[in-house]
């Protein structure tokens, strides 16, 4: 009997990832977008902030119209007002949530609330209960949770669950948090609830230090059991956790997560490409799973290695995230070894002498910065494309 418990993974990239200044994404953007989502296997699409704009509202109604397989969810604040304009916009979907939020931590409470810790309590146990007598599926978020009184925190917490409130997800909304110390509070603070093992405790992190992804792995070896994340960590300021960092940190090391996912990780790179092109957010070459040089091989040792055995510099494989193969670049750091195979890939037949020549050629072009194309080498060996 397998002892994996399985990770629900919440994707935000419909609504906080639309938060990042200049990403905002039409109605039938939100909805590619939703399938190509839905196709990849995450649990709940967050599709939008019912509330924030007619825009939005209308994109939450369309994807609720649209996806059948997946929980669509609409955040609303804890106001009456918000939680009918969140129900009716998802009331399409076959499966529905409603995440209602208020701000816990001193800080938000005083200075943007204005509210004292009963008021803010009151209103989150009224917000859960008017929600959960509307819809099945209610989540709860303290709002700067990584930063407020644990036993404030508790309290308001054991309530919401008593509430109706079914996942109780803890933001480190500044990005302020850090992995040990963010996986410990989760931990006691679970502890410190007498009913938490009523609800899925969730978390949604932000990337301000970039700690996004390890604040959110360190939470789950902590018993959190969802995250919040997005395609390429879009969203508010430095963004969010990143969907393909957690799913395949938790694939590539079940030896510390021994969790499972719905997700199909083929779908990454397509994914990634799509929300790119839709937000005119380039992705960094160098970004972890996604970025075009995320298995790019251009160090002779290196290339030389993978040569032999692919496990020596790689710890996933390209083609299960959904690149087309690993790659390997012939660059100024290239070896003999890869070069010769890379000429041998061509379907290019040489003498020993011929390949030495080419390489001492192909070695002083990339010296001199020249990238140096397939058929510039073909060329080299007097060969044309179609006498290969
Ligand atoms: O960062 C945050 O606190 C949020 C909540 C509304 C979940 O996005
Ligand atoms: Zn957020």
């Amino acid at each position: 009997m397998s002892n994996q418990q399985s990770l629900i993974i919440f994707d935000t990239t419909l609504r906080d990832g639309e938060q990042s200044p200049g990403a905002s994404m039409s109605v039938s953007e939100k909805v590619e977008l939703a399938l190509l989502l839905e196709n990849l296997g995450v649990d709940v699409i967050e599709a939008g902030f019912a509330v924030a704009s007619a825009g939005d509202y209308k994109a939450i109604e369309k994807v609720s119209e649209v996806i059948q397989h997946t929980r669509i969810c609409s955040l609303a604040r804890a106001r009456q007002q918000d939680i009918d304009l969140a129900i009716a916009a998802v009331q399409k979907a076959p499966l529905q949530r409603i995440h209602t939020f208020i701000a816990t931590s001193e800080l938000h409470m005083k200075h943007k609330l204005n509210m004292t810790q009963e008021q803010v309590l009151d209103s989150a146990v009224s917000a859960v209960r008017y929600a959960r007598n509307r819809v099945d599926d209610v989540e709860f978020s303290a709002e700067d949770g990584g930063r407020s009184d644990i036993d404030f925190l508790a309290q308001l917490i054991e309530q919401v669950i008593e509430a109706g409130a079914s996942t109780i997800n803890i933001p480190d909304t500044v990005g302020y948090c850090v992995p040990h110390s963010f996986g410990q509070f989760i931990r006691q603070l679970m502890n410190k609830v007498p009913n938490a093992d009523k609800a899925i405790f969730s978390v949604h992190c932000h990337n301000d230090l970039g700690l996004a992804t390890a604040n959110s792995l360190s939470a789950i070896e902590n018993g959190a059991r969802q995250i919040e994340c997005t395609i390429n960590g879009l969203g508010e300021r430095a963004g969010n956790a990143a969907l393909e960092e957690v799913v395949m940190a938790v694939n590539t090391r079940q030896d510390l997560f021994p969790f499972t996912t719905g997700i199909n990780p083929t779908g990454l790179v397509n994914l990634s490409q799509r929300v790119s092109e839709i937000t005119g957010f380039a992705v960094q070459p160098n970004k972890s799973i996604v970025g075009k040089n995320a298995f790019a091989h251009e160090a002779g040792i290196h290339q030389d290695g993978i040569l032999k055995n692919r496990a020596t510099y790689e710890i996933m494989r390209a083609e299960d995230v959904g690149w087309k193969g690993q790659q390997i670049v012939l660059g100024k750091h290239s070896g003999r070894n890869a070069f010769i195979s890379h000429i041998k890939s061509l379907g290019i037949d040489a003498e020993q002498q011929q390949l030495e020549a080419a390489f001492e050629r192909f070695k002083q072009s990339a010296d001199a910065g020249q990238p140096l194309t397939d058929q510039q080498i073909i060329q080299w060996f007097g060969r044309t494309e179609e006498q290969l």
